[in-house]
């Protein structure tokens, strides 16, 4: 697929982007990232995103080298270089940058840049009709005082071995437990149960990033008398929901119907989840306007 790589401020086609290999991004995985998502082809949310990357870059006492303004410019430069109608996926990554081979970041003077744009791969209709599988893995989501999930770190090979698993058993998510054997999220999206007419997701003390989606819903739901609120759950919750979603800037909210083996209520995409959905993206298609 096209793709445009903005690295340090040089703009190319995604195949001729290079990095070198003694950045500790490469190296150690010691760099943050916010995958953020057009709509009618404006950065959603840009502010939001800026804040958590800064949050994110802190907790590795990683310096942000450029105002958010500077970094929306390049951000806007890059996606200039990519042609065609259509939505924009948009990676911003900051690493250490490089190095020598060892771990101290003064031997790194110069954090690296890169921003990745894409076309999105938006959800396809038919798989929001039907709703989809997910599988609670065995990796557990990293202890708060391991990789802070707080952090939108690069670091995630915990992630991606979720999601092989995941994949293995004909899921689309892995669902993980945290230290404590309570649901956190899922590897690349959080994770919500709807009972009674509530929709419930896990507390950010059960050690989960702080999804600016989640945040939204959390945000929006009372507006048209949703309530949305944190709260523990237990695979025992799961049982209880009458439905089931995940969200993520890429793919909204996705209706879950079955986890495992169990079928989530009535086995279809429920009215909560589809309410949510419509007001999420009127909300953005608003505000992009
Ligand atoms: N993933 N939890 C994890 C571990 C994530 O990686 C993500 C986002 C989320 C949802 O956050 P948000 O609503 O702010 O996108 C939750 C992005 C999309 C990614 O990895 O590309």
């Amino acid at each position: 697929m096209s793709s445009v790589v903005n690295v340090n401020g040089q703009v190319t086609d995604g195949a001729d982007a290079k990095i070198s290999v003694f950045d500790h991004g490469f190296l150690f995985g010691e760099g943050v990232y916010e995958t953020i998502r057009t709509y009618r082809q404006k950065p959603f949310i840009f502010d939001r995103h800026m804040a958590r990357l800064r949050a994110s870059a802190d907790r590795i006492e990683l310096p942000v080298p450029l105002s958010d303004v500077a970094i929306r410019q390049r951000v806007d430069e890059t996606m200039a270089a990519l042609r065609g109608p259509g939505e924009r996926y948009i990676r911003v990554l900051l690493t250490r940058g490089v190095g020598e081979l060892n771990y101290n970041p003064a031997d790194c003077p110069e954090p690296s840049l890169v921003i990745v744009v894409k076309p999105l791969e938006e959800v396809p209709d038919d798989v929001l009709r039907q709703g989809v599988k997910i599988v609670v893995v065995p990796m557990m989501r990293n202890h708060p005082a391991s990789v802070n999930p707080l952090i939108k770190s690069n670091n995630l090979l915990n992630n991606a071995l979720a999601m092989q698993q995941a994949m293995k058993h004909g899921g689309v998510e892995g669902l993980m437990r945290n230290h404590r054997g309570e649901l956190a999220e899922c590897s690349q999206s959080n994770f919500f149960i709807v009972r009674d007419g509530e929709a419930l997701t896990p507390p950010l003390s059960a050690g989960l990033l702080a999804g600016l989606t989640r945040q939204l819903l959390l945000e929006l739901g009372p507006t048209i008398g949703v309530p949305v609120r944190e709260c523990v759950l237990t695979d025992a919750d799961l049982s209880t929901a009458s439905e089931a979603f995940f969200t993520s800037t890429t793919k909204e909210l996705l209706p879950v119907v079955r986890i495992d083996n169990l079928i989530v209520g009535s086995g279809q995409p429920g009215p909560i989840t589809g309410r949510l959905l419509e007001l999420f993206r009127q909300t953005a298609l608003t505000q992009s306007a």
